[in-house]
């Protein structure tokens, strides 16, 4: 796992663009297209925006790429500005230039929802994997919605939503009674399945997560986790989000030394 910590949430997200579009160059290089996981919420904002700056820049065009989102309330009606199949056209489609049609959300609407996540997880096999996954991480440490116990080898399901993510998540809604209490979310196992996982997180608030994800111990209790199984996860915090981390001081140390080859070029 690469740990790498940032000045504030705008070098988070223009680090985390500058990795996402290596790996999408590379893979537009060997003469594919490029699938993008993509995540809901406030940390990758700064992420989209940078990447948004590259394409109208035309240092990267993701016009045939696509895009997976990581999870999809249930329970909201269609058209809702909170689902996440209206956040992501918002913050990711449309900013990114990317065709409607490549990019998929879990569709939380449907009546029957066991089917629609099969279907979702034969989406992702159909368009080849998911060559790079954006991920937030939930202040329990979830990712996707995976909330705390959840199984490290999950497929794409129907999740309840625990108190403290509702909670966390009422900020977008007009009361905390409106935030649904169920969704569709990636399972870890499919989360894991990506080629490269980039976490982004930002603040105090997600300073437990962080550690616990990075230099925890292997577990259901914090999902995020199971990213230190995976091959090519990069975590990138800011200070604040970085300030539990008991090994900081090496990944800075690490970063200021990474040979060029390895280092990830600022946009
Ligand atoms: C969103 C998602 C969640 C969020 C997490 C952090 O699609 O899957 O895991 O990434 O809840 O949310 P923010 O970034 O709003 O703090």
């Amino acid at each position: 796992m690469d740990v790498i910590i940032c000045r504030d949430d705008a070098e988070v997200g223009a680090y985390a663009a500058a990795k996402v579009a290596k790996v999408a160059q590379a893979v537009q290089k060997v003469g594919k297209n490029v699938v993008i996981g993509v995540a809901t919420g406030s940390s990758p904002l700064a992420t989209y925006a940078a990447l948004a700056k590259l394409v109208e820049d035309g240092k990267l065009d993701l016009s045939q790429a696509s895009a997976f989102a990581l999870d999809e309330y249930v329970g909201l009606p269609q058209g809702h500005p909170e689902s996440y199949r209206e956040v992501i056209r918002r913050t990711v489609a449309e900013p990114l230039r990317m065709r409607s049609d490549r990019v998929h959300v879990p569709d939380g609407f449907a009546d029957d929802l066991e089917q629609a996540a099969a279907d979702y997880e034969q989406a992702i096999k159909d368009a080849g994997g998911v060559d790079v996954q954006i991920l937030g991480v939930g202040s329990n440490g979830h990712i996707g919605f995976n909330e705390p116990t959840s199984s490290l080898n999950s497929r794409t399901r129907i999740k309840t939503l625990t108190p403290r993510t509702r909670a966390d998540n009422a900020r977008f809604f007009d009361t905390p009674e409106q935030v649904p209490h169920h969704c569709l979310t990636q399972g870890l196992g499919t989360i894991m399945d990506a080629r490269h996982c980039v976490l982004v997180a930002s603040g105090q608030g997600k300073a437990e997560a962080v550690k616990a994800v990075v230099e925890g111990p292997i577990t259901a209790m914090f999902p995020g986790s199971v990213l230190q199984m995976h091959p090519a996860a990069t975590v990138i915090v800011d200070e604040a989000a970085a300030s539990a981390l008991e090994l900081g001081d090496y990944y800075r140390q690490m970063y200021d030394n990474l040979p060029d080859w390895q280092r990830v070029v600022l946009g």
